[in-house]
């Protein structure tokens, strides 16, 4: 499907990578119109984004005024994003201003708009911006957290512009589900797990297991896409960070299982989409084991680790939802409604798994049972699509907000 977007570009440092953006909606076979600021224009000039995107480029409502671009733009787009958002832009937006071609068309769009701030950290840790993208947030607009990183200069923190690829695949999420594209989890606040865990034998070894973090990093962009605050705990993923999330990067089950119970304190929901290792050696040897003389290979003890899925059960509030997944071979059902009850969760995601299963695939084929009895089979369908899927039941579960 070819969309028309709106690319509104802020007078940030990282105007640079909105042409890497421009390039992947363009790609896409979608019909770009960047809109700059005048500050963005100084950062990068308006040939640059005229010869990308293939259509004029103006920064104010004085050109073309005939064709009325300061209504015509915001009201034919079928999604806006703005990459990079700058403070200014977020403090106008939430105030309704309109000074230039790009706040007129913040104001006259009716499609989902897509707001990706980068800005030093003091600025996005102001309570004047803090309070505006709450605003903002409040209305359904998708005002994703930068990312973590190098800053203008020498210092790091938060305030990075997330990767153009993954803001993109937001953007697609939201064009996926069209106008309708319901921001249903705007204020809400979700945990995801992601990836699988390592249990160090030694330096050199550990106990592991096949999860890509792939599924779990779907549920984060979708939840991203529908409006949540979303922090997700990824345990060894060697995917691109998902844009618009706080990411908590964990190594074993036990660190795991800390980041998660503390996140999921005040969570409306978690998704407990990584898996653990169900096991550990019991002891971890400081040198690498060495290989015998005689060829007795060594005997690994093994102790069972914490059952996380059945603490956040154990611990949750009435009105969280608990997602848990069951990786299974053989009687997949069964054995998930039985993992449904113990671990008192309110929806289990069931998938038969094998080698050539699941694991690294791009598609998913699932059960979904609730502890209401509910029975959802999903066909087989990419794993975005299976989060979204998956989060229509979440809200669904979700108490409504008075
Ligand atoms: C080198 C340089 C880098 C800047 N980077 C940012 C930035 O990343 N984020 C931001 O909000 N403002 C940044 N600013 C400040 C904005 O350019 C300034 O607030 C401007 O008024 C924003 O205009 P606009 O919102 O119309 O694009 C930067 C300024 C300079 C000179």
């Amino acid at each position: 499907m070819s969309a028309s977007i709106v690319l509104g570009v802020g007078g940030g440092i990282a105007a640079y990578k909105a042409c890497e953006l421009l390039r992947l909606f363009t790609e896409s076979g979608h019909r770009v119109r960047v809109v700059p600021t005048a500050s963005a224009l100084r950062f990068v000039g308006a040939p640059t984004w005229a010869a990308l995107s293939g259509q004029p480029v103006a920064d104010d409502v004085w050109t073309d005024v005939h064709e009325v671009p300061h209504v015509r733009l915001g009201k034919q787009a079928d999604l806006v994003v703005v990459a990079p958002t700058t403070t200014d832009l977020l403090a106008k937006a939430a105030h309704g201003l309109a000074d230039d071609l790009l706040t007129n068309t913040l104001l006259t769009a009716r499609c989902p708009v897509l707001l990706a701030p980068a800005m030093h950290t003091e600025m996005w840790e102001h309570p004047a911006t803090v309070a505006n993208v709450a605003t903002l947030r409040s209305r359904g607009v998708r005002v994703i957290e930068p990312a973590v990183g190098r800053l203008t200069g020498a210092d790091t923190g938060k305030g990075r512009l997330p990767d153009p690829a993954e803001i993109f695949a937001v953007a697609v999420r939201l064009l996926a589900r069209g106008d309708a594209a319901p921001a249903d989890l705007a204020g809400r606040r979700v945990v995801v797990t992601a990836g699988g865990t390592r249990e160090p034998l030694d330096p050199v070894r550990f106990l592991g297991n096949r999860s890509s973090g792939k599924q779990g990093y779907a549920f984060a962009r979708a939840a991203v896409a529908r409006g949540a605050r979303v922090t997700v705990v990824a345990a060894n993923v060697d995917l691109a960070d998902p844009a618009g999330v706080d990411l908590i990067r964990v190594g074993t089950t036990a660190e795991l299982r800390e980041a998660t119970v503390k996140a999921a304190v005040d969570a409306d929901a978690v998704v407990m989409a990584a898996a653990p290792a169900d096991f550990r050696p019991a002891t971890y040897a400081p040198g690498k084991i060495k290989k015998s003389d005689d060829g007795v290979a060594p005997t690994i003890e093994l102790v069972t680790n914490p059952d996380i899925a059945a603490e956040l059960g154990q611990r949750k509030r009435p009105e969280q939802v608990l997602v848990v997944f069951a990786a299974e071979t053989g009687d997949a059902e069964a054995n998930g409604r039985a993992k449904l009850a113990r671990k008192r969760a309110d929806l289990i995601v069931i998938n038969e798994v094998g080698p050539d299963l699941v694991f690294g695939a791009d598609t998913n084929t699932v059960t979904v049972i609730g502890a209401d009895g509910s029975v959802s089979r999903l066909p087989e369908q990419a794993k975005e699509a299976v989060a979204d899927a998956v989060w229509d039941l979440v809200v669904a579960r979700l108490p409504g907000r008075s």
